[in-house]
């Protein structure tokens, strides 16, 4: 088969690492890939958010299955494009991922379906908001209905923050669009999980939990990221906490999509807070994490072809997902001063520490070649990923994988993976 991945970062790059063990994978291609991935497949200079282009190629190419990585294609529309050209292609339509693509639809969804999740209101006018903003309890959380890359959750502590965060988002329209309405919600306390699933439009198969660490600085302390390192399994999500997702969230979720008529295949992504009052979902992505892709991905054992046609095919239910009883940690490497400013094109020295080798990976986030060398290309440069018996001996593995690689101005977190906080 031909296969085509969209996307350029370190969750494509896993992505294409796993495909590419796939008996039935002949020829990968990457729109438009990075330095790593042009290692494992043929990278194609067209953007991700350039709809038309990728189906022509695919169409030109004869492209037999397409994946999408990222959440701005898949929001936009990306899969109605290519299904109606006859071309098969892993993801949610657009009618399904709305489901991340708004957050006032998927608040509305889980009030309606009694998903847990936190309590909250929905505004369209600045002034219905701040009106609000005067009788609300703090910390309050606003959250730009769009997508704002990540950036468009804001914890607000008092009322201050709060007006100041209404006129950010509705007023200076600091993510566009994103911001015209918004949720204000009640601020939750407790561990943070990540459970990526794969979804058929009617079963939902999930795959390991992980913990994902947001903020830039060790002790979750600096600004919130895109993700600074991840452990699966989760050590909070318990087997207790599983059975209660699988009645109150999982199964409902993919249920509700189909009784509102926005049937869903692809990957979704939960986004857990475990509350003393127990789990309720912060989010919900439709697409793979990154960097969760980054451990969960090493530690699956299907062919993961199988699985994304039998998501395309309704046939989920015939698959037996399994995973490895390793653990798994993923340490970025970043650029010092990611995520604000950063400098780039810095020459990237011990790639060739990682080439064959099993057990231990570099997946490729920011990175591109320039005169055949590998060069820093964005905030987060590499991932460094290792399985282990135990968390514990994961998380040693993968630190001691993070000194075979240098750059100037590598930066990481220390604590990733940390299993006495
Ligand atoms: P989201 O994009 O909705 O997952 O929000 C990004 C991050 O903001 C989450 O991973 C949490 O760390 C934090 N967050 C979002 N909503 C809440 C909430 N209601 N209470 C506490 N923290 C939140
Ligand atoms: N690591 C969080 C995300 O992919 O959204």
């Amino acid at each position: 088969m031909k296969i085509l991945v969209v996307g350029s970062g370190g969750r494509e790059h896993a992505l294409v690492w796993k495909i590419a063990q796939s008996k039935k994978a002949d020829k990968i291609y990457c729109a438009p890939g990075n330095a790593g991935i042009s290692e494992l497949a043929e990278c194609v200079d067209i953007k991700a958010t350039d709809l038309t282009a990728l189906a022509d190629f695919a169409e030109e190419k004869k492209i037999d299955l397409t994946v999408v990585g990222m959440d701005d294609p898949l929001v936009a529309g990306i899969v109605d494009i290519f299904e109606e050209r006859g071309l098969r292609v892993f993801g949610p339509r657009k009618n399904a991922a709305i489901l991340e693509g708004s957050k006032v639809f998927s608040k509305g969804l889980m009030k309606k379906y009694g998903i847990p999740t936190a309590d909250y209101e929905t505004f369209d006018k600045p002034e219905d908001a701040l009106k609000y903003l005067e009788t609300a309890k703090y910390p309050l959380v606003l959250k730009a209905d769009g997508l704002a890359l990540g950036k468009g959750v804001l914890i607000c502590n008092t009322k201050e923050e709060a007006i100041a965060g209404v006129k950010e988002l509705m007023t200076d329209k600091a993510f566009g669009n994103a911001g015209d309405k918004i949720v204000a919600e009640e601020f939750l306390i407790g561990k943070e999980a990540s459970v990526l699933s794969f979804v058929d439009g009617k079963t939902v198969k999930l795959m390991a939990s992980a913990r994902d660490y947001k903020r830039a600085k060790d002790n979750d302390e600096g600004l919130n990221t895109g993700g600074m390192g991840n452990v699966s399994p989760n050590p909070f999500y318990t087997a207790e906490i599983d059975e209660i997702c699988k009645k109150e969230v999982y199964q409902k979720t993919v249920d509700a999509m189909a009784a509102e008529g926005r049937e869903f295949k692809g990957c979704i992504f939960f986004g857990l807070m475990l509350t003393k009052d127990g789990p309720k979902v912060l989010e919900f992505n439709a697409r793979f994490g990154d960097p969760e892709t980054q451990v969960v991905l090493p530690r699956m054992e299907n062919d993961i072809i199988d699985v994304f046609e039998a998501c395309i095919d309704g046939e989920l239910d015939k698959v037996d997902l399994k995973f490895k009883d390793d653990a798994a940690v993923c340490v970025i490497l970043a650029s010092n001063g990611y995520p604000e400013k950063y400098e780039k094109g810095k020459e990237i020295k011990g790639l060739e520490n990682f080439k064959g080798k099993d057990g231990f990976w570099c997946f490729h986030a920011g990175t591109k070649k320039v005169d055949g060398k590998t060069v820093t290309n964005g905030g987060r440069v590499l991932g460094i990923t290792a399985l282990g018996k135990t968390p514990e001996e994961a998380r040693q593995n993968a630190y001691k994988a993070t000194e075979l690689v240098e750059f100037e101005n590598k930066y990481m977190r220390h604590d990733i993976g940390r299993t006495d906080r």
